[in-house]
């Protein structure tokens, strides 16, 4: 590293851009978990793509490795710097422009740094919607997103960032712009390019905006929250309403009794809104278009109960109580953390493999592991479930070697059903052992020639995705 590199990088963003104090560096050096300290040789938040290229260009030229970071709500430390004070932290927050919302095509061109829920509000204003919906909206960016290729709660019926993105523009490892930000739904010239990058954790370059498609908003909505006795009950269910309806599910979450008493003892909540507790709930939302006469809805809905044996449900009639039921499924997340350091689990299974999985993992779970419990909750109508482990004790912690023979668990089991070990929350750095056990080795060559292309000298994101 020259001796002039931090003066230079200085130049470019200018002094009050470039935070190397350690008070300064310790938000950005930190994951939101808690769980990875690292250790940056500095944060610099550059207001321009310009800028972003300059950066790349100057810590290439000093082999600095570049860790861009968004709204630094990611689950498996993708955008925190390793502990060896020798990379760079590009957090992207300044550039958050709305280039275009275009209500002739249905998309919106967006800077990186944008929050997803100040994009949905945009699109929102015009009429339209933005569906792609996690619990960390409010801060996670749409370079976040797409770097993870993020999931949510509405993936059943939009899909996930790959399905809403129609282009992007990156910053490459030689400083290049790559402005590829079409609008279009169809475009077979060559391989497309855009998916390396979503889902690519920064490995292969900076995502610097893009541009995503919006969807018509339903004309009303159905929220529900049922108690009911067992998974297979949640996907009769769905399948329910989709061979009667098509395709109007939004969302079709489940939780274990285990979160319910979580978020009764670490979120303040007395009961849930249902009448009695159940070894399982479902929180449901379908998307009506036209003059969907709610009674007539509601009825379908409670024949829908009855079909999965279900005598308590609970319908959002405001939009005040639909945002209390989601509250509930939120939560879940915050009730682990209170409740100590806990291992998180995002794995996916065909949808119908789920009951079979959650099977291999309780079966004798108790017996092995006494001091931890398994919280399942997650999004069982598309296949991804969130199977994580808490201390049974607030306030303490999992052992290492208990954590891993857990993980251990759970992945084996997902991949004995032809699941990933990862279904939306990524690698990062936290998984790149999972990455060299599950992954086959044509893939991960693949991969690793992919990498090389694009990053010759493996600057971007070091140690992090590929094992
Ligand atoms: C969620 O669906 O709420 C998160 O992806 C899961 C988690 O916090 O483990
Ligand atoms: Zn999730």
């Amino acid at each position: 590293m020259s001796p002039d590199f931090l003066e230079n990088l200085a130049a470019t963003v200018g002094q009050a851009n470039l935070l190397t104090s350690h008070d300064d560096r310790v938000p950005f050096d930190t994951d939101w978990r808690g769980v990875l300290n690292g250790r940056s040789l500095g944060v610099v938040r550059p207001s321009s793509v310009e800028e972003v290229a300059n950066i790349v260009r100057l810590c290439a030229a000093n082999s600095i490795g570049i860790v861009p970071q968004g709204g630094n709500t990611g689950m498996c430390g993708g955008a925190t710097p390793d502990s060896s004070a020798q990379q760079i932290v590009v957090s992207l927050t300044r550039i958050r422009a709305i280039r275009e919302l275009d209500t002739s095509s249905n998309c919106m061109t967006v800077e990186a740094g944008l929050s997803l829920a100040e994009a949905q509000m945009a699109a929102t204003g015009k009429g339209l919607m933005m569906p792609l919906s996690i619990a960390s909206e409010g801060s996670a960016t749409i370079g976040g997103a797409i770097s993870t290729n993020a999931g949510g709660v509405n993936v059943l019926r939009y899909g996930n960032m790959r399905d809403l993105t129609l282009g992007i523009e990156a910053v490459l490892a030689d400083g290049t712009i790559w402005s590829d930000l079409k609008k279009l739904h169809k475009d077979n010239t060559g391989y497309d390019l855009k998916q390396l990058f979503i889902g690519g954790e920064g490995t292969l370059g900076i995502v610097t905006a893009a541009c995503i498609k919006l969807h018509h908003p339903p004309s009303s909505r159905l929220t529900f929250l049922a108690g009911i006795e067992s998974v297979e009950s949640a996907l009769a269910g769905l399948d329910d309403i989709r061979g009667r309806f098509g395709n109007i599910v939004e969302s079709w979450e489940l939780f274990s009794d285990v979160s319910a008493k979580l978020l009764m003892q670490n979120c303040g909540y007395e009961k849930l809104p249902v009448q009695a507790s159940h070894p399982w709930y479902l929180l449901g939302e379908l998307a009506l278009h036209g003059d969907g006469d709610e009674d007539i809805w509601a009825e379908r809905l409670v024949e829908m109960a009855d079909r999965m044996r279900c005598d308590d449900i609970i319908l959002a009639t405001s939009q005040s109580q639909r945002e209390s039921l989601w509250a509930i499924r939120e939560n879940i997340s915050e009730a682990e953390r209170t409740q100590g350091k806990g291992i998180k689990h995002d794995v996916s299974v065909p949808a119908g493999s789920i009951p079979e999985l959650i099977t291999s993992v309780l079966d004798g779970f108790e017996m092995r592991f006494a001091d931890c419990r398994i919280n399942i909750f997650g999004h069982v109508g598309d296949g991804n479930l969130h199977i994580n482990a808490i201390p049974r004790e607030t306030g303490h912690h999992i052992k290492a070697d208990t954590a891993a023979a857990i993980s251990e668990l759970v992945y084996d089991a997902s991949a004995a059903l032809g699941g990933s070990f990862s279904a939306e929350h990524g690698i990062g750095s936290m998984k790149t052992a999972q990455m060299a056990k599950y992954k086959r080795a044509p893939a991960l060559n693949m991969m690793r020639q992919i990498k090389s292309a694009f990053d010759p000298m493996g600057i971007f994101n070091p140690g992090k995705m590929l094992p």
